[in-house]
């Protein structure tokens, strides 16, 4: 028999809405007094601290390290460097699947990269290390890298982001453009960005025979822990990773990298514990990074601004050693209704550290461009931006054909645009001004993000007393996933979410997938769903086969789970509580497990993603060209909202980031020696306050019968995608200037 409690309305479904309750963050408390610990925050006994001495060139070798005078430094117990690095399990030039990279680990005198590690030095204490790894006085062989377009070698890649095509062709592009009454051609240029989360990559290594824990921010336990394994040659599961707490992780934290490595190595060859905390500007190189893009659109239009075609050729930057490519292009392929798409991309080896996902990985660069491209186009066709967009609105996946899961975009467009007050934009750039004589403009574009589905694992356990004990291995990086996962788990269970206790974060715990690509909630909460379930089952079993329990009987008939009890479902008035039926049975508790992945049969039916539009105000300094990000706001739908007020804030996040895009974040490389000059938070600018007055977040209504049972789409990471093409359009709007290269800055505009 199954209970009826699957995708009960209990906790969703308010009257015109599908939202869930707008609890706060259970984690929130921990976090304001500080008690939350992070991995930095652990001090076992006899704890020794490692700094890695990182490569001050971009391409050489190494010829010469003063070994000798950093371990005659008080305090110092080891260095390691290529000469003494004991051996790893697994080849660390050879790529570990599936989020597999190479990782720098000592390997030999090679520099590819500044900040590259070239030793690591083991200390007593943080400044005795810190001082060690200054002693070590590197010489090098200097060789000239390649560190822009025209020193790099270009490529073709086999795949982009995390095995995405490289090329995708729907139909013949160069015939839809032969017959455009217009052809938009516009170049755009993304700069490098660093991920920068607030709280720096760390580890704090402790081992036990063949055993290790480790204390670190992960995005990715059980994937981390396999890989770990493998490194180091012991079974995933003699490795603990307790990740209770990221402060922040864009997609660098799902990825395994050398410093961490390194000082796990350390750790086992000394017998004690190790803590490594990277400082801000190492993070500038072996942890990760968004790669430069150079993209090409091309966009044919027809007399009444219908697509003929659309071509996006995205060229990205990647390491000479590895090739995770930006998969920007990729964005062309969803969203426009364009008879014929070209999607591709080149890739282009810099002496730089590998890039990798960062916030809305492909999406956030492609659509900078794409978003801005069609803005572009919509000038060129004398039409409004968000008219444009409606003309070329696909009903279908372009080019497949195949049903949308659902897509409620016209209703982001429409309300969005109502919020904003868009119907009162001129055509015609710098045609508003404020009180204070600054140019105003107003831009706009589409948001959008798939919806990748991470297997996952949970077990709920429904105790005696009538509460439960739900676990999963997720992450909580800020975005609230022990809230949401939660009440994902409580809905399920029939109890309201204060009678449950959530336990995550810990790498033995059932794999809760990867908190990455905005996949988490819809991941790890489906495997809640279906544990729940599972303890349901098993415990209205016990009861309808019990001569005691006035569900006696009522098994085929079948039960509700609601607030602690199971109701028959023809007859609401028998009813039972988990309390007396696990009492009368003896039983301390029952436990549901259960695993969780998509259905790839419901996978290939259907193109499924969330989507939005953001409409952004921006005001210019005519003199100064100073420009301000005065107002966002942004309509999303993402199918079923288990929490808004977390959604709200995932989404001002990401509209935030969006600011960030377009007018703030650049790594400012250093083309003589390839090092980056603003490798710290005061110089790589991210934006404060200050620099985002208004931001509002509209939650679509949406409901999604296919990509998931409980309807759930992501929400992370698809506001900084419409976002950063809004404010560029914008700010065209207020000064007719069209900037092509991110961010845009002062000197773009003067
Ligand atoms: Mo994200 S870049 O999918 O962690």
């Amino acid at each position: 028999m199954s209970p009826e409690n699957a995708a009960s309305p209990l906790q969703y479904g308010r009257a015109g809405s599908n939202a869930g309750q707008p609890l706060t963050r259970r984690d929130g408390l921990l976090k304001v007094t500080g008690r939350a610990t992070y991995a930095a925050d652990n001090h076992p006994d006899g704890v020794l601290y490692a700094v890695a001495a990182g490569a001050s060139i971009a391409r050489g070798r190494v010829t010469s390290l003063d070994v000798a005078a950093a371990k005659a430094h008080p305090g110092v117990v080891e260095v390691l460097t290529p000469a003494n690095r004991p051996p790893l399990a697994h080849d660390p030039d050879e790529k570990m699947p599936p989020f597999g990279f190479r990782v720098d680990v000592l390997q030999d005198d090679t520099v590819r990269y500044v900040n590259q590690p070239i030793a690591m030095v083991i200390a007593e204490t943080l400044e005795a290390a810190t001082e060690g790894a200054a002693l070590l006085d590197p010489h090098y062989e200097v060789e000239s890298a390649a560190v822009d377009l025209e020193s790099g070698e270009r490529f073709a890649p086999a795949a982009v982001g995390v095995g995405a095509a490289a090329r995708t062709a729907h139909g013949d592009v160069e015939a839809g453009l032969a017959e455009a009454v217009r052809v938009t051609e516009v170049d755009y240029e993304t700069p490098p960005q660093y991920h920068n989360a607030m709280e720096p990559h760390a580890v704090v290594a402790e081992w036990d025979g063949d055993r290790v824990t480790l204390d670190m921010p992960n995005q990715a336990l059980a994937l981390s822990a396999a890989a770990y394994g493998a490194y180091f040659g012991i079974p995933a599961e003699n490795v603990l990773i307790r990740s209770p707490f990221l402060g922040g992780g864009f997609g660098s934290k799902a990825i395994l990298n050398g410093p961490q490595i390194l000082t796990i190595l350390a750790a086992r060859m000394l017998g004690r514990p190790v803590k490594l905390a990277l400082p801000r500007k190492q993070m500038f190189g072996p942890v990760g990074h968004r790669g430069r893009t150079w993209q090409k659109l091309r966009i044919g239009t027809d007399g009444e601004g219908r697509m003929t075609a659309l071509h996006h050729h995205a060229l990205a930057e990647t390491s000479t050693f590895d090739d995770f490519i930006e998969p920007s292009a990729n964005i062309a392929l969803p969203l426009y209704a364009a008879p014929a798409i070209l999607a591709e991309h080149e890739g282009l080896r810099l002496n730089v550290g590998t890039p990798g996902p960062m916030r809305a990985p492909g999406a956030a660069s492609g659509s900078a461009a794409l978003e801005a491209a069609i803005d572009e186009a919509a000038e060129a066709c004398g039409m409004d931006p968000l008219a444009f967009r409606l003309a070329n609105y696909a009903e279908t996946e372009p080019g497949t054909g195949r049903p949308f899961s659902s897509k409620t975009l016209r209703e982001c467009y429409a309300e969005g645009a109502k919020r904003f007050g868009w119907s009162g934009r001129p055509l015609e750039p710098r045609r508003m001004r404020d009180e204070n004589g600054f140019l105003v403009g107003w831009g706009m574009g589409t948001a959008v993000f798939h919806c990748p589905h991470f297997p996952a694992e949970a077990r709920a356990t429904l105790r005696a007393d009538g509460t439960a004990l739900v676990e999963t291995a997720g992450a909580d990086m800020g975005q609230g996933a022990w809230t949401a996962l939660a009440q994902i788990a409580a809905e399920a269970l029939g109890l309201d979410p204060s009678q449950v206790e959530f336990h995550s974060g810990l790498s033995n715990l059932p794999d809760g997938g990867v908190a990455g690509g905005s996949g988490h909630t819809a991941s790890a909460g489906l495997a809640l769903h279906k544990a729940g379930g599972d303890a349901i089952a098993s415990l209205a079993e016990l009861a309808t086969a019990d001569a005691a329990s006035p569900l006696f009987g009522a098994g085929n008939i079948g039960v509700v789970a609601r607030e602690g009890r199971l109701y028959r479902r023809d007859d609401e008035t028998r009813s039972d509580s988990y309390a007396d039926i696990l009492k009368r049975a003896g039983r301390a508790q029952i436990v549901g497990t259960a695993k969780a992945a998509r259905d790839p049969a419901v996978a290939s039916a259907y193109a499924m993603f969330s989507h939005g539009a953001v409409f952004a105000e921006v005001k210019v300094d005519p003199d100064l060209g100073q420009v301000r990000a005065t107002r966002l706001v942004g309509a999303f739908a993402a199918g079923r909202i288990i929490n808004p007020r977390l959604v709200q804030s995932q989404y001002y996040g990401g509209m935030i980031w969006g600011v960030s895009f377009a007018l703030h974040e650049e790594a400012v490389t250093d083309r003589r020696t390839g090092r980056i000059m603003n490798a710290d938070l005061a110089e790589y600018h991210v934006p404060v306050n200050a620099d985002v007055p208004s931001v509002e977040a509209i939650l679509i209504p949406e409901e999604d019968a296919h990509v998931n049972p409980l309807g759930v789409k992501g929400v992370g990471e698809i506001g900084i995608t419409g976002t950063v093409g809004a404010v560029a359009n914008a700010v065209w709007h207020a000064t007719g200037v069209r900037v092509r290269r991110f961010p845009v800055r002062i000197e773009d505009l003067v």
